[in-house]
């Protein structure tokens, strides 16, 4: 058969209605081998396949003749986002689609949606930011909040280059993700596609352990985060940080005493430790663990405007959405992104209202009900 990918689409097709059509479409768009390292899990995609599972065993519970005068506007750290739907952080995004990070971000600016890059982006960081303020400025209005993912390296001088050059290039949060530090690269990258922010820096290695020991003294092990690197962090920058990766209350109120202003309650989409149940079924337990000291955000398996709902009825002030950016960026590029967040808010719109919720305030565990499935 042929298996050269379809060009992306310059136009949006119009039978893409849903996130999940976007994800039956990109496949035909994209390499195989790029194909399988998005959508897989790790293991036996237990965690994975929960991350879906956990949205649909819950039901919603309406109020009738609901007033539907209402937003979905939020704030976080004092910037306001059009929606509480955020591009979660996504290594090396030419795989889908040659304009890769730029497409991304032109397309949340133009929808005022807050992104996250990685420190694994295909362009350059400095890049990204600039075009988010170039879009702004053709649209007359403010760039929409960019964050900076960071993964720790080696060398703590090198995090704290790219923690510098985050502030400098205008990213206004840092986003520490402490649960990839072993996880392996996943694919051999395409000519074209790198990590271009780590230039000139070692790049952890998935090295064997010698000696039966655990990953003591391997590159793996020197770039894991610890609790001294986020006291570390939190003296380096004057940003707001959100950790990213927690899952239990315990280690999630630390990370507030250790000075957090966010978390991200995460399972990395299924991707590192098979076994671990969503964060769905975990953000209460966190929620009451940290009592409301800060915004807790969420991702993994958001596919659907009730997805959404049901995070913010839980206690998430705001979700993140993974591979379907990666799906849209493969079918469309930029108007691809715009159209993907678009449909998803608009379903998230339209059930609020159904709910007679239109308000985030409205919105609490009162208003979901196990679903006997
Ligand atoms: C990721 N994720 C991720 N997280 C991170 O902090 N830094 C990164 O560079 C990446 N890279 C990455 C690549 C790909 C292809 C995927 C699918 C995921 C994890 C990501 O930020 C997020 O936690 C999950 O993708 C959320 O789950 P869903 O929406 O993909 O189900």
């Amino acid at each position: 058969g042929d298996v050269s990918p379809q060009p992306p689409f310059s136009a949006i097709p119009a039978d893409l209605r849903t996130l999940a059509d976007y994800e039956r479409r990109a496949e035909a768009h994209l390499m195989p081998e790029v194909w399988r390292h998005i959508q897989e899990g790790a293991g036996r995609e237990i965690t994975l396949s929960e991350n879906r599972a956990a949205f649909d065993r819950i039901g919603l519970l309406p109020r009738a003749m609901a007033r539907l005068d209402g937003s979905t506007e939020i704030e976080l750290f004092g910037r306001r986002h059009a929606s509480p739907i955020l591009l979660a952080p996504l290594a090396y995004q030419r795989l889908a689609h040659p304009e890769g990070e730029l497409a991304c971000v032109r397309a949340s600016t133009a929808l005022d949606t807050g992104m996250v890059v990685s420190t694994l982006s295909s362009m350059p960081l400095e890049d990204i930011a600039a075009a988010a303020h170039a879009i702004a400025r053709d649209l007359g209005k403010a760039p929409a909040p960019l964050w900076f993912q960071l993964y720790l390296q080696p060398e703590r001088e090198h995090s704290l280059q790219l923690v510098r050059r985050a502030e400098a290039a205008g990213y206004e949060a840092i986003v520490l993700t402490v649960d990839a530090a072993l996880k392996p690269a996943g694919i051999r990258l395409p000519p074209g596609v790198d990590a271009v922010n780590l230039a000139g820096m070692p790049r952890p290695t998935q090295t064997s352990v010698p000696g039966g020991r655990i990953l003591l003294g391997t590159p793996l092990s020197d770039a894991a985060p610890g609790w001294d690197d986020l006291a570390w962090l939190r003296e380096a920058t004057r940003l707001p940080i959100l950790v990213k990766g927690l899952l239990l209350g315990e280690d999630a109120a630390r990370a507030v005493d250790e000075g957090a202003d966010a978390l991200i309650v995460s399972n990395h989409g299924g991707r590192v430790l098979d076994g671990l149940p969503s964060p769905v079924d975990l953000i209460q337990t966190v929620a009451e663990a940290t009592q409301g000291r800060v915004p807790l955000l969420l991702d993994g398996g958001v596919r659907m405007g009730t997805d959404v709902v049901k995070a913010l009825a839980l206690g998430a002030s705001a979700v993140l959405i993974g591979r379907p950016q990666m799906h849209a960026l493969a079918v469309a590029g930029m108007p691809g992104i715009a159209h993907m967040i678009h449909l998803l808010r608009t379903e998230l719109e339209a059930a609020m209202a159904q709910l007679g919720c239109p308000n985030r305030a409205l919105l609490g565990p009162d208003r979901l009900v196990a679903l006997g499935r």
